[in-house]
């Protein structure tokens, strides 16, 4: 979910619309506003952004108001679910879950309360309006926030609004996002900073269990004790233009032809191509540390828990570290053995997602250090970890993650390179080699998006497939992880990624001349191995679809179509080949006339469990 609350001078409803539009990422299955006006005045409606506009009146006078674009997680997409929620005079807009909601609900009806929605964010409404009128003859909005999050347990970014304080929005954050802008004409309190970013770009971050309020031209931020803070804003980097498509039918298309920049911004600064090293000053573990690490666990969800698969494989090849990859969701709930000699790495774009942050924390009771690898600066993560390597690949709006994935491969490469030479378990010749192939990526990169209509005919000719199958070997195991990945999220076709060699264990079953399988058969030490993979499936009537280097001619007596990446380093041709999937994922959804940049049931940012 997204939420904005704005007042300043403007009119607030279209500014509200402009950042639930930007925020639409962030979840898009109903929207509200809420408007304060000398009473509030509530619109909401399910669908996207653009339905909600339409159910407006042509003017609506108001100068603050609260906003919220909705990824429904208790009750359905309904218009009643969606918020702002309402209790007499006060409005609520929350991103996060109350756990705990249902013992408040009851004591809430007990108290006279009726509830008009399934949501948990209903009892924040009642809860509030309850602590204003019953609570000290002066409290006001603020005063009966403080009084409210005392009584919520789970994650919470809220905005509210009462009608009679027509000049402030009241905000409280824990375990949720949430960041104020300070605008020239009014303040903004959001998600995240693309919902105001074309007003301003001084922001100031609030922290868990903090409350606080916005006036048109003052904030104020105070601790769970009510002391007043003094916070500094500070300055956003990314322009408006950054977040915007540039041209580009959609979002993914546009990301992933920024991946040549956005790898190039991952290295910068980083690549000591002459000494055969790589400078990692954000990691606060000393050469002692690193050379006695025992073991290193990487915890990820969806695209990056596939980025910690690449990131086990080198670690363990090039620093010699044992490292497990752990799905944070199980991770949370299991029995980790750990001990302090140890790392974890914690893999996520948006520094949001509520299992891996639990991973984090979990893994910090067991005395673990952490980094965390993640593309959001000040997202939630950044404050939970002892180091903290951001990817720089600039704001990811379409909810397939591309260039946040091949961002993340390549600072996972980078770690691994350092912590190998520092251990001694890579020479500087060896890093050389790595770094100069690591350089040549981008370039790589755009050759392969030069040629993408070789991709378009592959993915349009298939696109009306059932299933699909990608398999890999080693290091390209992630990629056909991934490949699979991208394809069922985008184009709504069944797809599964294995490993090459399990094939036989099940799959082989279903493959059949209706199954495309596309093989990612690139030069290395497993090339024979998969074109025995290869074989098999043939020898069903499968079709194959391999993705083989430029100089790769022997591929063609075996395979039914080839889609090429340049001659390429064994250890880096993952990142090309994975390109090339992207790329066949979406010409297969815009072939499938399908969301998107906006896939259905899914979220870009998943602030739950
Ligand atoms: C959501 C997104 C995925 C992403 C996953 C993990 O499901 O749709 O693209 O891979 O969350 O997100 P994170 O921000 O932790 O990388």
């Amino acid at each position: 979910c997204g939420i904005i609350g704005y007042v300043g001078k403007e009119p607030a409803a279209p500014i509200l619309l402009e950042s639930l539009k930007r925020l639409e990422y962030r979840g898009y299955d109903s929207a509200g506003i809420t408007v304060l006006n000398s009473t509030l005045e509530t619109y909401k409606t399910v669908g996207k952004i653009a339905d909600l506009e339409s159910i407006l009146p042509a003017e609506i006078k108001a100068n603050v108001g609260i906003g919220h674009t909705r990824w429904a997680t208790h009750g359905r997409p309904e218009t009643r679910n969606a918020h702002p929620h309402v209790s007499s005079g006060v409005s609520v807009v929350h991103n996060g879950i109350i756990e705990n909601y249902l013992e408040l609900k009851e004591k809430l009806t007990e108290l006279g309360y009726v509830f008009e929605s399934d949501t948990d964010t209903e009892v924040i409404a009642h809860l509030l309006h309850h602590n204003m009128n019953n609570g000290t003859p002066s409290c006001d909005l603020l005063a009966a926030m403080h009084k409210t999050v005392r009584d919520l347990e789970g994650s919470y970014a809220i905005a509210a609004l009462c009608c009679n304080e027509p000049d402030r929005v009241v905000f409280a954050r824990k375990d949720s996002p949430l960041v104020i802008g300070l605008g020239e004409t009014g303040n903004y309190a959001a998600s995240d900073v693309t919902a105001f970013l074309k007003h301003t770009k001084n922001v100031v971050f609030v922290s868990d269990h903090e409350v606080g309020y916005i006036l048109p031209n003052a904030i104020r931020i105070y601790d769970p004790e009510g002391k007043l803070l003094e916070k500094s804003p500070e300055t956003i980097e990314w322009d408006l233009e950054a977040a915007e498509k540039s041209g580009y039918d959609h979002f993914m298309l546009k990301e992933i032809h920024e991946q040549p920049t956005s790898i190039q911004n991952t290295f910068a600064g980083k690549l000591m191509e002459l000494e055969g090293t790589v400078r990692m000053n954000e990691l606060y573990l000393n050469p002692e540390q690193i050379k006695h690490l025992r073991r290193a666990t990487i915890v990820a969800c969806g695209t990056s828990w596939n980025a910690g698969i690449l990131g086990k494989y080198l670690f363990e090849k090039l620093a010699g570290i044992h490292t497990d990859i752990e799905t944070a969701s199980e991770f949370r709930y299991g029995n980790p053995v750990l001990c302090g000699e140890e790392l974890t790495i914690a893999i996520t774009q948006s520094g949001e997602t509520a299992d891996t942050l639990a991973a984090v924390r979990s893994s910090k009771s067991y005395g673990c250090r952490t980094v965390a690898i993640t593309n959001v600066v000040g997202s939630t993560i950044t404050r939970e970890s002892d180091s903290i390597v951001y990817t720089r690949a600039g704001p990811e709006i379409g909810v397939a993650a591309t260039k946040t994935f091949t961002a993340q491969l390549i600072t996972l490469y980078m770690l691994a390179i350092h912590m190998g030479r520092t251990r001694g378990v890579i020479t500087a010749d060896e890093a050389k080699d790595l770094i100069v192939n690591l350089k040549r990526l981008p370039g790589q990169i755009q050759r392969i998006l030069n040629r993408k209509e070789k991709i378009k005919e592959c993915a349009q000719q298939f696109a009306d497939k059932r299933d699909y199958f990608f398999i890999g070997r080693y290091l390209n195991y992630p990629v056909a992880l991934e490949g699979a990945l991208k394809l069922k999220e985008i184009s709504y076709i069944h797809a599964e990624g294995y490993a090459a060699g399990e094939l036989k264990h099940g799959p082989l079953a279903l493959i059949t001349e209706e199954t495309p399988v596309v093989a990612i058969a690139t030069k290395g030490h497993t090339y024979d191995k998969i074109l025995s993979n290869i074989k098999e499936v043939k020898a069903r009537n499968a079709v194959v679809i391999a993705v083989a280097n430029e100089d790769d001619k022997e591929i063609e007596k075996y395979a039914d179509m080839v889609l090429r990446i340049p001659a390429s380093h064994e250890m880096t041709s993952p990142v090309l080949s994975s390109v090339v999937l992207q790329l066949l994922a979406y010409y297969t959804a815009l072939a499938k006339d399908c969301s998107i940049d906006k896939p259905r049931n899914l979220a870009k940012s998943v602030t739950v469990e």
